[in-house]
């Protein structure tokens, strides 16, 4: 190989890379692993979200930051109460969607905490 492929081979790939990274930070991680205090971790399906709920990202978002570990900062710097996402966000829209017919997710909590 001359030297202006080789460049051009090694330009195309990082580019390549710093694509995929912008694409998956934009939507974040696909399944994330919430903290769940005493009643044990809460696994997340992410991406299944996003879909179900047509990209509506401030479904969520409006409460915390686009951001790992978000829900904990906010926690921390007193702007949510604990279990605030967990009562407002998660369980009360599953509620609301089942209520109405429409596809939803838990409302039990050994359904959303898993014991480890
Ligand atoms: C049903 C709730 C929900 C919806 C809808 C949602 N997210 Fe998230 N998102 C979360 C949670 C929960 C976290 C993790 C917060 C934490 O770690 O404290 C998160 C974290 C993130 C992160 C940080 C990286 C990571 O994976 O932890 C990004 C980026 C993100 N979301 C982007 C988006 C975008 C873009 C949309 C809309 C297309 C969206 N989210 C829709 C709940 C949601
Ligand atoms: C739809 C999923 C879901 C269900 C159902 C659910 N939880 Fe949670 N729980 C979460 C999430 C997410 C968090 C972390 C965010 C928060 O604190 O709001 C959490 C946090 C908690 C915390 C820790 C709060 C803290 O900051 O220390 C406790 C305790 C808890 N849940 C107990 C329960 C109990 C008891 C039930 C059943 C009556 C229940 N959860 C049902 C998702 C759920
Ligand atoms: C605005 C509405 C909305 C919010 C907020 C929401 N969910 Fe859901 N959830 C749904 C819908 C809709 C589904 C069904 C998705 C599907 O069928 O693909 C679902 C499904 C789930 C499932 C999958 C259950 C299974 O069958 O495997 C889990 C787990 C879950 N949600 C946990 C959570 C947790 C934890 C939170 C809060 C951090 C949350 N959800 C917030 C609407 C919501």
């Amino acid at each position: 190989m001359n030297r202006g492929v080789v460049v051009l081979v090694v330009l195309s790939a990082a580019l390549l890379a710093a694509w995929g990274a912008i694409a998956q930070t934009g939507k974040g991680a696909e399944q994330i692993k919430l903290a769940g205090g005493s009643q044990g971790p809460v696994p997340f399906p992410h991406h299944r979200h996003q879909k179900a709920l047509g990209d509506d990202c401030l479904a969520c978002h409006a409460f915390f930051d686009q951001e790992s570990g978000s829900i904990a900062k906010s926690k921390a710097e007193g702007k949510i109460a604990p279990k605030q996402v967990m009562n407002t966000m998660c369980i009360q829209c599953h509620r609301d969607r089942k209520a109405a017919g429409r596809p939803s997710g838990p409302i039990g909590c050994a359904k959303c905490h898993v014991k480890e």
